[in-house]
């Protein structure tokens, strides 16, 4: 991690993050809030971010094309799995392409954005990686028509965590995981085809709530695309939701 700026409370760690970039942040800046008051989702949602999360975004600049970037959201929760797992054990498995899962119930949410505008002014593009993580919560904290959807470690591990050694942790092998694209993808695509939470099972994917496929996840292909066998024909979704049935 190169500098950490961290607040009690933010709107978004992620748009802080974002304006940092194009003001030229270095690689390896990190954004985090204790609680966040407008944080953000995938697909514009809003982001509860109550206390006893880990809220943070990272800035990177990786050495990829534009059309890899997309992995590089796959890499990130690659490497809060192996945090998750080096600092209590427990081994999550990743929802295609950015949510961690224990016992089927989701614990962490990741969204990267991508800060093309930075090529306007001759700059290279850097990535913003947001991770909420529930944390030291308890998943009774959240509204009741969540609390069936979502979990936290401390549910999951009975033990409350070490907030800043689970964030050294993750940013460490966040950076660690997005080398590997570049080094080592073959290796990379084959442990988190490991961590696959929808392989081999029945899959919706979904766009904007409306059904567009439904199959059996078969797993990522070279481009981190996810394989859907829908009615023997093996389709590469690139984006919207992907939700087992
Ligand atoms: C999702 O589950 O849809 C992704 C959630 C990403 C939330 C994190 S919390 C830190 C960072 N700042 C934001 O505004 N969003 C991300």
């Amino acid at each position: 991690m190169q500098e950490l700026i961290y607040y009690q409370q933010l709107d978004s760690t992620n748009r802080l993050a974002k304006e940092l970039a194009h003001q030229g942040a270095v690689a390896g800046t990190v954004v985090q809030a204790k609680r966040q008051s407008a944080g953000r989702g995938q697909y514009e949602r809003s982001f509860l971010s109550p206390p006893g999360g880990l809220y943070f975004s990272l800035i990177l600049h990786p050495t990829l094309s534009a059309q890899e970037i997309a992995l590089v959201t796959l890499a990130a929760g690659l490497g809060c799995r192996d945090a998750i797992q080096a600092q209590c054990g427990l081994a999550p498995q990743i929802k295609w392409p950015n949510d961690l899962y224990c016992s089927g119930k989701k614990i962490a949410g990741i969204l990267s954005e991508y800060c093309l505008e930075m090529a306007d002014s001759g700059k290279t593009p850097a990535v913003v990686v947001g991770v909420g993580m529930n944390v030291n919560s308890r998943s009774t904290d959240f509204p009741a028509e969540l609390q069936g959807q979502l979990s936290t470690l401390l549910d999951c591990c009975g033990k409350r965590q070490d907030m800043a050694a689970l964030l050294q942790a993750c940013v460490e092998s966040i950076g660690w995981r997005v080398e590997q694209l570049t080094n080592s993808r073959s290796v990379f695509l084959t442990q988190w085809r490991q961590a696959d939470y929808l392989f081999g099972r029945k899959v919706q994917h979904l766009l904007r709530d409306e059904q567009l496929a439904l199959g059996i996840g078969q797993g990522i292909d070279e481009q981190g695309r996810y394989l859907l066998l829908d009615s023997g024909q093996l389709r590469r979704i690139l984006g919207g939701q992907l939700r087992p049935l």
